[in-house]
């Protein structure tokens, strides 16, 4: 079975409840329990952290190990030169997403310091920029 892990970061942790006119009403764990039954021929996992350290720490840790890693690194994704990093040092396939079109919004969130080293990239979709983060995967 494969194992794929959705990474979140910052502020992800209020979805349902943060500017609900962007990200939209409903709780990611709620979403997460979707997923799991929509995929239940793939292990999936799912960690949160708000901060740069703990994505980097679990990064490291499944990424010579799982089948791929579908991450929304939030606001860290236009500033995080380490983050991006960490993508490069593992064999894991990372997938970036968004839920939002970022290329619609402040020019500040154009950039990424972690497209470069991913697989691919996301966005726009709303919480199904996820799973067809998960769907690129299991082709
Ligand atoms: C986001 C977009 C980022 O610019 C923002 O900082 C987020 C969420 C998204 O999923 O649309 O926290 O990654």
């Amino acid at each position: 079975m494969k194992k794929i892990l959705i990474l979140n970061g910052p502020n992800l942790n209020l979805l349902g409840v943060r500017e609900k006119s962007i990200y939209g009403s409903q709780d990611f764990l709620s979403y997460f329990e979707e997923l799991k039954q929509q995929f239940e021929t793939v292990q999936l996992h799912y960690f949160q952290s708000n901060s740069e350290g703990g994505l980097i720490d679990k990064i490291h840790e499944v990424g010579f190990e799982f089948d791929g890693i579908v991450l929304n690194a939030g606001a860290y994704t236009h500033t995080s030169v380490a983050i991006g990093d960490a993508i490069a040092a593992v064999t894991t396939p990372v997938i970036e997403v968004h839920i939002s079109n970022v290329h619609q919004r402040e020019e500040f969130r154009h950039h990424s310091f972690l497209a470069k080293n991913c697989k691919g990239v996301i966005c726009g979709f709303g919480l199904d920029s996820y799973r067809l983060g998960i769907q690129a995967f299991i082709k």
